[in-house]
């Protein structure tokens, strides 16, 4: 046998944080944080086919009508596409009044000329300059010391301060992002952050945004909350700085992460639609926002179209959207299991006693409104062989406008259960429909019905004489009956067949649809001493004629078990 167990010792540990006095376990969340998009940068760069600049500027439209404010629109220095975005944006106009782009670059001279180029003539923007301050990228990468690693970072940003300043027309900013902030020396980072600030020397009222990544996700979100929280509480110019996150997912954290993070005290967050970026993608800002949403916070971001937003991103990207995913997943607002099913059928039966009682929405199983994101409850009943007559009520009522007895929903779910086990695939509201026509309604069998007439009799009209002609074993056939009432009389003439000995135990008519040429539909439950039970349905416009196709229909099933 192998042993399959990862020793130990194989994964570094990260250091530790000494924050005995941390506060913010006990701190909510209770304002949005600014939002900023960085699809077109991290996103962009790390899909396997980038986006064309038709694509991005596709993809930046829809940042737009989504309501980000401020954009990381790619990384003009590294390719003449980005480049050329970034003025496209510029010379077109296209960056409305309330929205700041931002630009990335490293710590380098040429790149950082080449940024600014780029910005030329632009309004408003962020020149986003990174540099790596953990031990690993900062002396294993690139070979440096913590002392050339400050040097280099503070000439970068006077050569922005510099060249910012040669442009008066325009408002530049500055974020500086130490990269792998939380796999860096904290000590470190808040001085290297400390220092940049000074260089920058913002004017009054000016921020620096001073974005704490976690580039590699590395240590848990409540790691990442302590090292928000120490830098916050170390910090030389709080009034300087807004304290940005930027998380990645490789422990599948981010989201938590960024939460706990902002409950740490910062008060910016960047991310990308659904989570897309490099290995396992940025913080998700669909989660994101739709987690605070659901908390009460306006974040001033609309998913209110959630599914058309979701297609366009996965249609730029070529990148599928995980049928889980929280909020936009094809299957979240899905229920197969049948327990799952039953407790939303009644939950939202009584939503609105629900929220009365809660004081809000709340439903079994649905986490959020669907209707919320645009998303309807139609499809969100399915089912498969785990579903049960929950479901399938659910689906007849919703998609057919039919409610079944419970004891022939029973039934039905018996037959929907065998055709889902042995096609082993989910079973389509239609495929429901038509079984249930199969076995309780079109019973081919020895009796076809050709017509029925009930007319009131001359002397006494509630007396009904009835004539009916059938098919039986292929031999056409006129039979009379005379009853209290149409169906009674059908019933007396069709026992002169050769059929058992029954009764007529249950009956009960409604009507598919509530217009006034509404169909009946009719539910027979015939009972035989010697053949058991037998439910018939039939449907028509008129009820006579529905009532005794269903008793035709349950008195072929039984002559077919018999
Ligand atoms: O993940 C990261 O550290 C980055 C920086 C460039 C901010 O993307
Ligand atoms: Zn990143």
């Amino acid at each position: 046998m192998t042993d399959s167990k990862v020793p130990k010792a194989h994964y570094a540990k990260p250091a530790t944080i000494d924050l005995s006095q941390r506060t913010w376990p006990g701190r909510s969340i209770t304002t949005s944080p600014t939002w900023c998009a960085v699809d077109l940068r991290d996103g962009n760069q790390a899909l396997p086919d980038p986006m064309t600049p038709e694509q991005k500027r596709s993809y930046y439209g829809l940042l737009l009508s989504i309501g980000f404010k401020e954009i990381e629109i790619g990384f003009p220095s590294a390719s003449a596409d980005d480049f050329q975005f970034c003025r496209d944006l510029i010379e077109r106009n296209a960056i409305p009044e309330d929205v700041t782009i931002s630009v990335l670059t490293q710590a380098r001279e040429h790149l950082i000329r080449r940024t600014m180029e780029a910005l030329q003539g632009v309004r408003r923007a962020v020149v986003h300059v990174y540099i790596a301050t953990s031990d690993l990228h900062m002396n294993f990468v690139f070979g440096k010391t913590a002392e050339q690693t400050r040097r280099t970072a503070l000439e970068a940003i006077r050569l922005v301060r510099e060249l910012a300043r040669a442009q008066p027309e325009s408002d530049i900013g500055l974020e500086f992002s130490p990269e792998e902030f939380t796999d860096s020396n904290l000590d470190f980072v808040v001085s290297l952050c400390n220092d940049v600030i000074e260089a920058w020397d913002p004017k009054p009222g000016e921020r620096v945004i001073v974005n704490l990544p976690a580039t590699v996700e590395r240590r848990l979100p409540t790691h990442y909350a302590d090292m928000i929280e120490a830098y916050i509480a170390r910090q030389k110019y709080p009034e300087k700085s807004v304290i940005s996150l930027h998380a990645h997912n490789d422990m599948g954290s981010a989201v938590a992460a960024t939460e706990l993070a902002l409950m740490a005290g910062a008060t910016r967050v960047e991310g990308t639609l659904f989570g897309h970026g490099e290995r396992s993608g940025n913080v998700d800002l669909v989660t994101m926002a739709m987690n605070l949403q659901y908390l009460g916070i306006d974040t001033g971001l609309d998913f209110h179209d959630i599914e058309a937003i979701r297609d366009r991103v996965c249609e730029l990207t070529a990148m599928p959207c995980h049928p889980r995913h929280p909020y936009a997943g094809e299957l979240v607002f899905s229920a197969f299991s049948g327990s799952h099913q039953d407790a939303i059928h009644k939950g939202l039966g009584h939503a609105e006693d629900l929220r009365k009682h809660f004081g809000g929405w709340k439903i079994p199983y649905l986490h959020i409104d669907p209707k919320d994101l645009g998303r309807s409850y139609e499809r969100f009943i399915r089912i498969n062989s785990q579903s049960g007559k929950g479901g399938i009520a659910y689906v007849l009522k919703q998609d057919y406008g039919v409610e079944l007895p419970r004891a022939l929903l029973v039934e039905l779910s018996g037959f929907v259960q065998q055709f889902a086990d042995e096609s082993q695939r989910e079973v389509q509201s239609r495929e429901v429909w038509e079984i249930f026509l199969k076995q309780f309604v079109r019973q081919d069998g020895p009796i076809r019905l050709v017509n029925y007439w009930p007319r009131p009799n001359a002397d006494d009209p509630k007396v009904i004489e009835g004539e009916v002609h059938v098919d039986f074993g292929g031999r056409r056939q006129v039979l009379f009956g005379t009853a209290v009432g149409p169906i009674a009389a059908f019933v007396r003439a069709i026992r002169q067949l050769p059929v058992p000995e029954f009764v007529l135990q249950e009956y009960q008519e409604d009507a598919i649809g509530t217009t006034a040429d509404a169909e009946a539909i009719t539910f027979v439950r015939l009972e035989s001493a010697s053949e058991g039970t037998f439910y018939g349905v039939g449907m028509g416009h008129n009820i006579d004629q529905a009532a005794v196709s269903a008793v035709v229909s349950s008195l072929n099933r039984m002559l077919a078990q018999g």
